[in-house]
């Protein structure tokens, strides 16, 4: 029975892991198709904040979804610094919010 459960538990870190896997994979391929990749790497700083460190700034806001989902199509700047974040009015709302859902699942 221990072993059993000790299995079942090796299978679910094993799946889980896979799911960040995939996700990580999916948000590169998303931030490649509306070029954000000019600017930003998953864990590299490069003219903007990598998203790590994103995804560590707002680990407790509940609302952050909807507010980088927004910050992601209008830019900005203040936030990281004087630099800008031109406006990305190519970016679909779906791909928006996906790219920021993806972002905040980083660790
Ligand atoms: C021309 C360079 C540039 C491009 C292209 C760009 N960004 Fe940014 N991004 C920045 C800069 C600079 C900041 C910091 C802005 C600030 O301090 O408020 C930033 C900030 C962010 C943030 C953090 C927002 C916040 O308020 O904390 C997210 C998320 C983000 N960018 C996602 C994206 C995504 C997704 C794309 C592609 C659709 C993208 N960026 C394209 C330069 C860029």
């Amino acid at each position: 029975m221990r072993r059993a459960i000790a299995l079942l538990f090796f299978i679910c870190l094993t799946l889980s892991g896979k799911a960040v896997y995939a996700d990580t994979e999916k948000l590169q391929i998303l931030l490649q198709r509306n070029n954000c990749t000019a600017c930003h790497l998953i864990d590299k700083r490069k003219y903007g904040p990598k998203l790590t460190e994103v995804a560590a700034k707002y680990a407790n806001d509940a609302g952050a979804v909807k507010t980088l989902a927004a910050k992601i199509k209008a830019g900005g700047t203040g936030v990281w610094g004087e630099d800008i974040m031109p406006p990305q009015p190519h970016v679909s709302d779906t791909d928006a919010r996906t790219i920021a859902e993806y972002i905040l699942a980083l660790k």
